[in-house]
């Protein structure tokens, strides 16, 4: 078989790792030849490959990012785009496909198997939030690096006793807050599926003072407060729909400065999550994915993604993986309100 890879949405680290597992089983079990499509679906809609054979694969594992490019390309908003697809994947000579991504890149995979193209998905996203996986690589990566910043945060906010806010990524889900806030001992964890009470936050942070030490706030950055006690900023759309996010941990930083008199300073961690090399942990499950996938793609799957469920690796419909979201349930909140103020 002769089989295109492809990576889509937002980077994480961990791509290049599937990608290596991928080839390697592939070229060396099973014999095939493959395609790297370069950036998401741009690259089968536009016809753009690049080669992608052992040798392209040597050395990868450790590096963050991913050698095809990525981008937020929908081919299912341009004219004709499943065509075009269809006719530049004929003409590479390709038979399959496998997707690297996240809700919205598998959203396209699931709308292209069910007319009639053979893919498999792998899941990615830093932010944890596929529903049909325990986790997907890249998670561990960012909490690790939001760890390591809360934790410097914390003694510089010593220092100078003051509020310290650490903006993560986290679109819906509230993960990469909730972990990286227990793991960094945060008084105060704000996240997408619970809108926030600024004035219980301002109780937190003077609770905090009065115990003569300096508070450290964990915001996702869609984190959003109780309807109609704050205003906030919509930012602009992507092909996806989806908003560009940053700017609530700056809101965070004047409004508690203005209601409790306190020095407040944000801290927004941004791209820096998704950069640099993966975690062993990352490592792991992104080329256990590859290693599965590509025994997927041989079997003659379509229409399927390799999903971690406990410890096990199994096959899920592409069309599940994209209908629910995880977010965090209120209980696993509420584990964590305990360190609160
Ligand atoms: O979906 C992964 C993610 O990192 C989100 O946490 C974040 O909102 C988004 O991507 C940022 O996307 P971009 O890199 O396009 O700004």
């Amino acid at each position: 078989m002769r089989i295109g890879v492809l990576t889509g949405g937002g980077d994480c680290p961990g791509l290049n790792g599937v990608i290596r597992a991928v080839v390697r089983k592939g070229v060396e079990v099973y014999g095939h030849e493959f395609v790297g499509f370069r950036d998401g679906w741009k690259g089968p809609l536009e016809g753009i490959s690049r080669p992608l054979e052992v040798a392209d694969v040597r050395g990868i594992l450790p590096r963050g990012g991913t050698i095809l490019g990525s981008s937020r390309t929908n081919p299912l908003k341009v004219d004709g785009g499943v065509d075009r697809i269809r006719e530049n994947l004929a003409a590479a000579g390709v038979d399959a496909l496998v997707a690297i991504g996240g809700e919205d890149t598998l959203g396209v995979a699931t709308a292209l198997a069910a007319q009639g193209l053979t893919v498999v998905g792998v899941p990615k996203t830093i932010d944890n939030d596929l529903g049909a996986t325990d986790y997907t690589f890249g998670f561990d990566t960012a909490v690790t690096i939001a760890t390591e910043a809360i934790d410097r945060l914390h003694t510089t906010a010593e220092s100078h006793h003051r509020v310290l806010i650490c903006e993560v990524m986290g679109r819906h889900a509230g993960w990469i807050a909730l972990h990286s806030g227990l793991a960094g001992g945060a008084n105060v964890i704000l996240i997408p599926e619970r809108p926030f009470d600024i004035d219980e936050v301002c109780r937190y942070v003077e609770h905090r003072f009065a115990l003569e030490y300096a508070p450290i706030l964990v915001v996702a950055e869609g984190a959003v407060p109780k309807a109609g006690t704050l205003a906030t900023v919509e930012g602009e759309l992507d092909a996806f729909g989806h908003a560009r996010l940053g700017g609530i941990g700056h809101l965070l930083e004047r409004e508690i400065e203005r209601r409790t008199g306190k020095e407040a300073r944000a801290t927004v961690l941004g791209h820096v999550q998704r950069g640099g090399s993966p975690t062993a942990y990352d490592r792991v499950l992104a080329t256990r994915f590859g290693l599965h996938a590509i025994d997927a793609v041989h079997e003659g799957e379509s229409g399927v993604m390799v999903a971690l469920k406990g410890t096990d690796i199994v096959r899920v419909p592409l069309a599940e993986a994209t209908r629910t979201l995880k977010t965090v349930p209120v209980e696993r909140y509420a584990e964590a309100e305990v360190f609160f103020g």
